[in-house]
């Protein structure tokens, strides 16, 4: 049984009992209808209270059930509802901790609800795409009157039941509690208060309007509507609560019951109630147990304090772990210093911080120049040059100093980690953690598995991340790990697509409307072409027969290396982040494509999303075929949390997979027909050939 049923004198407790925060599950809903029934049968019994154990009243849909049967099999929430709003004896919901989703429901459906102060309450489903589907659009906006309502289903955002309750007018809340310790003893006792009340209040016999009427829900519309763009939930949200409003409360509810399944089938929906199974999943390493013991992080070093150690470092002091910084001349720590401390004082200027919170962080930052100042430390992130000599010569000096038992990390993005793990005598004890720039502010965090990267070294390391707020996905060991060596084929198609007849601007164009928050050389610019170039030139040594378009060289070759240069595929204004085009990259460009002797021609935005997308998704196959990636959802994660690829569009592989792989490979195989694109490329991996003839999908 997932709820418990007590009887305390004359009152009946259902206490929902499924952690961690008491999803309303198919057993949690079976539990609590026998509860209801019990109490009812039990003359003893005048009221009933309901509340959750542990760290919630109920944080909603069990996302176990999410797309299994089970998530509707009956009694589904909808039923479990009307069961407690019928029941016919007094149903008080005692509220505390977390009030989620279908658990807000729930609790709307009670008679009574008394509530702890510091309660979290909210109606997330719009970040699932959806909206509330058992009465939420309904019954929150008579208990709290429309436009709370209306804000809070929205935006999905948590609000504190104190701020709530000050509301004037509202009905959430009967009575609330001292505090969460006596919320029970309170609760209890409003029932007995409350027993022999008849008839039994309910939130559905209340009247429901807007003084402003259709002025207020058109305003609403229109606000939506630019905040929303491509999510069809939030719009929806709008429509079922002026339904509220408008229509009996029970062709409401059917309204609404409408409006939540059709938004279950959009594709926008799947694929945020994918990011929200994979960033779960992302965490979990499946051959490392959940309960491996993690070592202990309290001081860390930093070897190296430029643009990826000074970054890196303000993770772990945000997080209120301190820091040691490590480099070889007192400038570059004292460069390093100064811009963290520039950071910080940025954001108090901004009011994001406050100046105590800014020097509390400083405080717990050191630094200095010598290895016996950091041996000590718990974890080493070494950011030194990308250049194996000097990676080697850090990682002896590691070796020799660390105590036992300290991780030693490398931050590097392209370097073959095993290598860097067997310059010292511990490689178990060493772990790849690709930071991307700028560290502080970037979700994405790589953590790479050497092959004889410890478990307990990777478990900790996905706990670290947890504590810096990142989100931490496993890769092998391969150029580029999974990030950049997928994005090394999308920018190559980019380039071949400037050879064929495009200019940067409408390969951006294209794909940014597409949904990508920057195309591929507004990104380029924002990173530094610089740093693709030397990855080129490095690349061509180790393979000089590899295909890419040589434009980027060439635009390279005249300085223009991004924003940090005022110039690069496109102008930039002294401070300004606009990209201007420039007459001059276009004539460049054209003159390279007649070098080669090909004659423009116009490309569509269909084929620019395609080369782009699908380069990206036949490496990524790639990479799961090859095991450097363990599942395709983390692919997604990858590229949703750190390249800007389209949220509503799940990632690249849910991407594909909504399309139909064998669709992406019949167009895959057009594209090996182009005499100016890389026919050996677009030979379909393995993996995607496979499951496109079976019919499978990625995730
Ligand atoms: P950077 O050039 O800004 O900083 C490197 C710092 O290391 C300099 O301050 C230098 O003085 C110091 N250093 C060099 N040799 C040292 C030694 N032996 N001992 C102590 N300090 C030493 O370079 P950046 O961009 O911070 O890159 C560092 C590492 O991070 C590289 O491995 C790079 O591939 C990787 N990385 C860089 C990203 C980026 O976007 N810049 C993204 C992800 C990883």
């Amino acid at each position: 049984m997932s709820a418990d049923y007590q009887v305390h004198g004359d009152v009946a407790v259902i206490t929902l009992n499924n952690p961690p925060v008491n999803g309303m599950g198919l057993e949690t809903r079976r539990a609590l209808v026998a509860g209801i029934a019990q109490a009812q049968a039990d003359a003893a019994v005048k009221a009933v209270v309901i509340t959750g154990h542990g760290k919630a009243f109920s944080g909603g849909a069990d996302v176990r059930e999410f797309g299994s049967p089970k998530a509707f099999q009956e009694p589904n929430l909808l039923s479990v509802i009307s069961c407690v709003e019928n029941c016919n004896k007094p149903v008080v919901a005692a509220m505390h901790t977390v009030v989620m989703g279908g658990g807000l429901e729930l609790a709307l459906g009670c008679h009574y609800r008394v509530c702890a102060p510091g309660t979290s309450i909210s109606m997330p489903e719009v970040k699932l795409g959806l909206i509330p589907g058992a009465g939420g659009t309904q019954r929150l906006p008579r208990a709290l009157g429309v436009e709370p309502a209306m804000n809070m289903i929205v935006s999905g955002e948590a609000i504190k039941s104190d701020m709530l309750s000050m509301l004037p007018g509202q009905k959430l809340f009967d009575q609330m509690a001292m505090s969460p310790q006596s919320l029970m003893d309170e609760a209890i006792a409003y029932a007995r208060e409350v027993a022999d009340v008849r008839p039994l209040p309910k939130l559905r016999d209340l009247p429901c309007k807007h003084p402003m009427g259709d002025a207020y829900f058109q305003f609403s519309r229109n606000m939506v509507k630019g905040m929303a763009k491509n999510y069809p939930a939030p719009p929806k949200a709008v429509d079922a609560v002026e339904m509220a409003t408008k229509k009996k409360f029970d062709d409401g509810m059917m309204y609404e019951r409408e409006q939540f399944i059709n938004l279950m089938w959009t594709p926008e929906s799947r694929a945020l109630r994918h990011l929200f199974g994979a960033q779960r999943a992302a965490s979990k390493i499946a051959d490392v147990p959940s309960d491996t013991p993690v070592r202990d992080i309290k001081l860390v070093a930093v070897i190296g304090a430029g643009t990826m150690g000074g970054g890196i470092a303000m993770n772990f002091l945000n997080a209120g772990i301190a820091v040691k910084m490590l480099e070889t001349k007192q400038e570059a720590l004292d460069r390093g210093v100064a811009t963290i401390q520039k950071n910080y004082e940025d954001r108090v200027k901004k009011g994001k911080l406050k100046e105590e919170k800014a020097a509390q962080r400083m405080a717990l930052l050191s630094t200095t120049l010598s290895y016996d100042d950091i041996k000590d430390a718990d974890l080493v992130i070494e950011a030194v040059f990308e250049d194996m000599g000097v990676k080697e010569a850090v990682f002896k000096q590691l070796d020799a100093v660390m105590k036992p038992g300290a991780i030693l990390a490398s931050n590097t993005s392209t370097l073959d980690l095993n290598k860097i793990a067997h310059f010292t005598k511990r490689p178990q004890d060493v772990v790849g953690l690709h930071f991307f720039s700028p560290a502080n502010v970037m979700k994405l965090l790589e953590v790479v598995r050497g092959k004889d990267t410890a478990k307990d070294v990777l478990a900790t390391a996905m706990d670290v991340a947890k504590k810096i707020k990142k989100i931490a996905v496993l890769s092998g060991v391969c150029d580029g790990f999974i990030g950049n060596r997928m994005i090394d084929q999308y920018g190559r198609q980019a380039g071949f697509l400037l050879d064929e007849g495009c200019t940067p601007a409408q390969v951006d164009r294209a794909i940014e409307k597409f949904g990508w928050a920057m195309g591929p050389f507004r990104m380029s610019d924002l990173a530094g072409n610089d740093i693709g170039w030397s990855i080129r030139k490095r690349q061509y040594a180790e393979n000089p027969t590899r295909r890419y378009s040589k434009t980027a060289d060439l635009l390279c070759e005249q300085g223009r290396f991004g924003q940090k240069t005022g110039a690069g595929w496109y102008d930039y204004k002294p401070g300004k982040r606009d990209a201007i085009p420039n007459k001059d990259v276009e004539a460049m460009i054209a003159k390279h494509r007649e070098s080669l002797g090909i004659k423009p021609r116009k490309i569509s935005d269909e084929e620019i999303v395609q080369r782009l997308n699908f380069a990206l998704v036949n490496e990524a196959a790639h990479i799961l075929e090859e095991g450097i990636a363990s599942k395709a959802s983390d692919i997604d994660m990858v590229y949703i949390s750190g390249y800007g690829f389209p949220i509503f569009r799940g990632g690249p592989m849910n991407y594909a997979d909504e399309l139909g792989l064998f669709n992406v490979v019949q167009a895959m195989q057009r594209f090996a027909t182009n005499p100016h694109d890389d026919a050996e490329f677009w030979k379909p991996a393995p993996l995607l050939a496979k499951l496109a003839a079976e019919g499978k999908t990625f995730n």
